[in-house]
């Protein structure tokens, strides 16, 4: 952030207590809201949005968190720009940066989003890329959080696939100072430079390939889909992740009072059953809402709008 632009890129890229404070706020709002007060801080801003993937939750959250501001969106896909006739990520950052006041994306490969971040003179935010999802972070610790209180000195569970999502849990276990515990499949590890990156900032974590050893008395599990969006290319057999699901035997080994969760998409019947998604330890539909909480915030910290 050398430029001074408050990008939300990545929670590697932003300190332990500005995140608290833009969770904080996350939650100052979601009460505001729900006690039904309105403020427009953001009136007049426009979020220009652009999808090079599919999206339910963050396409939803975002364009609703925005009008909730005061502000407007505007939504892009990848194909339908000349992005898509290949105008490059350097020309568009800066065209997009003369009509609009912060431009969230959701692409593939990472470096996209940074050569969006370097080349934009407004505030960029990472709505997912191959390598990581923050804001689906925000979310699911202000979720662990509204459970169950203070996550710090808490231990996670991640099972499964490792993908984006557990790339920004390991970035989330540091910055908020919870143990994380990984079990995935031969091949499917999550990427060594958010390994080293994590211990290298204080994150406690331990690696397994065995779920059941992960999973033993932790206070959250947490699993994702065997395969993400892009990486069909690389889907493996399900017999390869099936020791993975998380069914009702499995959550038996956490905490009794143990969370549930899952970013969506799910796919039942795969990495988690409906008894474990539908059921009593799930906040699966928490998250999803907060979403739209947490990323208010990000959004008012980027464009450093007050309440
Ligand atoms: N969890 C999440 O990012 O969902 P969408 O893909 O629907 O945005
Ligand atoms: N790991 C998933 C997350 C979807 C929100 C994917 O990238 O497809």
């Amino acid at each position: 952030m050398t430029s001074g632009i408050r990008h939300f890129t990545d929670l590697s890229a932003i300190s332990a207590s500005t995140l608290r404070g833009i969770l904080d706020d996350a939650v100052a709002r979601k009460g505001r809201l729900k006690a039904g007060e309105r403020s427009r801080p953001l009136d007049g801003k426009v979020l220009a949005m652009i999808f090079d993937k599919p999206s339910t939750r963050t396409r939803v959250s975002f364009d609703v968190g925005m009008r909730q501001l005061g502000g407007e969106t505007i939504m892009l896909t990848g194909t339908e720009m000349q992005l898509g006739r290949s105008e490059t990520i350097a020309d568009t950052a800066k065209v997009l940066s003369r009509y609009v006041d912060a431009i969230m994306i959701r692409t593939t490969s990472h470096e996209r989003l940074l050569e969006l971040t370097e080349n934009a003179t407004v505030p960029v935010i990472n709505g997912l890329t191959d390598d990581t999802h923050p804001c689906q972070l925000m979310a699911d610790v202000m979720t662990f959080e509204e459970h169950r209180g203070p996550v710090a000195g808490k231990t996670f569970a991640w099972v499964g696939d490792g993908n984006n999502v557990l790339h920004s849990l390991l970035e989330a276990s540091a910055r908020f100072s919870f143990n994380l515990n990984v079990a995935s499949p031969e091949g499917s590890e999550p990427a060594q430079k958010f390994i080293d990156w994590s211990r290298d900032n204080g994150g406690q974590l331990k690696f397994t390939r065995s779920a059941e050893e992960a999973v033993e008395g932790v206070d959250c599990i947490v699993t994702d889909c065997w395969v993400s969006m892009g990486q069909e290319h690389r889907a493996r057999g399900h017999n390869v992740f099936m020791p993975y699901q998380v069914n009702e035997a499995l959550m038996k080994r956490a905490k009794s009072d143990a969370l549930f969760m899952h970013c969506l998409p799910a796919h039942r019947g795969e990495e988690v059953t409906d008894e474990v998604i539908d059921g009593p330890h799930s906040v699966v539909f928490d998250e999803a809402e907060n979403r739209l909480h947490a990323q208010k915030a990000v959004l008012a910290w980027c464009l450093g709008a007050g309440a």
